[in-house]
């Protein structure tokens, strides 16, 4: 098995069928070792990885450590809010200070676009971006990809129904690319005042009625509605958006038996999403987290470059 493409995971716009097929095959034997008794193997030992989160973060922190201590990983967690930062130190100088202790590999989550990249610029390891902005969240989406590929075995001709805030959404972006990129037909729907401009360039069907939208969904993914937001007057009032965009057991009642339901987390439950549709049968919220962890191992096997030492 070759390497990916790329030394550095920074988004997947770009990013070949080939890479991401890689990625989701791998996750398979690594899903298997998540579910054994001992979940744990030798893979990345002697390799150090420096979790380096901004931002809050439940989901992609935990599952990136555990990710990292099942495949026997020395893993760093940094935390702005206990670090020299506080002091005024710079983000360059903090990651070339850490990478001095002989980091491998580093998983950074920021609230601006571009930080990723920037680490590429001033350190030597492997880069994963675990959300940065309004930009990209790739292990998320392959994530979700993985959850989706495994339900129903393809993701090409799927209609997948991204519903929330298209403009300031990191996992709506990475979702498209990676599910235009594997074949799926992607619907976007959300308010007028939170689509991006030029939105149509994205290359897909955009709606701001969400019946209309989930007319012949597959999969409905429903992401937070960033209530803070709700100050600068781009969302009606809450009230107002649950009406036009909760995804209700209602107004799934025309949809084939066999939809899936997916949200990244965290959920407003009885906003975005009611809880009844959070809770059913229909719903992967939970097997996407578990999903992650495996993604996340295939993420930092395939570019730790241990795949070569080991002649696979
Ligand atoms: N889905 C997601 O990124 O969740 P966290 O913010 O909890 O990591």
């Amino acid at each position: 098995m070759s390497r990916l493409s790329s030394r550095h995971l920074l988004g997947l716009e770009g990013v070949p069928k080939e890479d991401i097929s890689r990625i989701l095959e791998t996750a398979v034997s690594f899903r298997e070792v998540i579910d054994r008794t001992i979940k744990k193997v030798p893979t990345l030992r002697g390799v150090t990885v420096l979790n380096l989160f901004y931002e809050p973060s439940t989901r992609t922190r935990i599952s990136f450590e555990l990710a990292e201590k099942r495949l026997s990983a020395d893993t760093v967690n940094f935390s702005a809010s206990t670090s020299s930062v506080k002091k005024g130190e710079s983000l360059r100088d903090t990651v070339q200070n850490i990478e001095a202790m002989k980091i491998d590999m580093v998983v950074v989550r920021h609230r601006s676009t571009g930080v990723p990249y920037f680490l590429t610029q001033c350190m030597a390891a492997n880069i994963i971006n675990a959300g940065d902005g309004a930009h990209e969240h790739p292990t998320q989406a392959l994530l979700d990809m993985f959850t989706i590929w495994r339900k129903y075995g393809r993701l090409d001709n799927l209609r997948v129904v991204l519903v929330g805030d298209i403009k300031h959404s990191r996992v709506i972006r990475s979702n498209i690319w990676g599910l235009q990129t594997m074949g799926a037909s992607v619907a976007l729907c959300g308010p007028s005042t939170l689509h991006p401009v030029e939105v149509e360039k994205f290359g897909c069907d955009v709606y701001t009625n969400v019946d209309e939208a989930l007319d012949g969904a597959d999969v409905v993914n429903v992401m937070r509605i960033q209530l803070e937001r709700q100050q600068s007057g781009l969302l009606p009032s809450q009230r107002e958006y649950t009406n036009l965009f909760g995804i209700t057991k209602d107004r799934l009642k025309r949809l084939n038996k066999n939809y899936t339901i997916m949200h990244p987390g965290p959920m407003n439950r009885g906003v975005e999403i009611a809880s009844e549709v959070a809770d059913s049968d229909n719903s992967v919220i939970l097997d996407q987290v578990t999903n992650g962890q495996a993604v996340r191992m295939a993420v930092l096997y395939l570019l730790s470059g241990r795949q070569e030492e080991e002649g696979m």
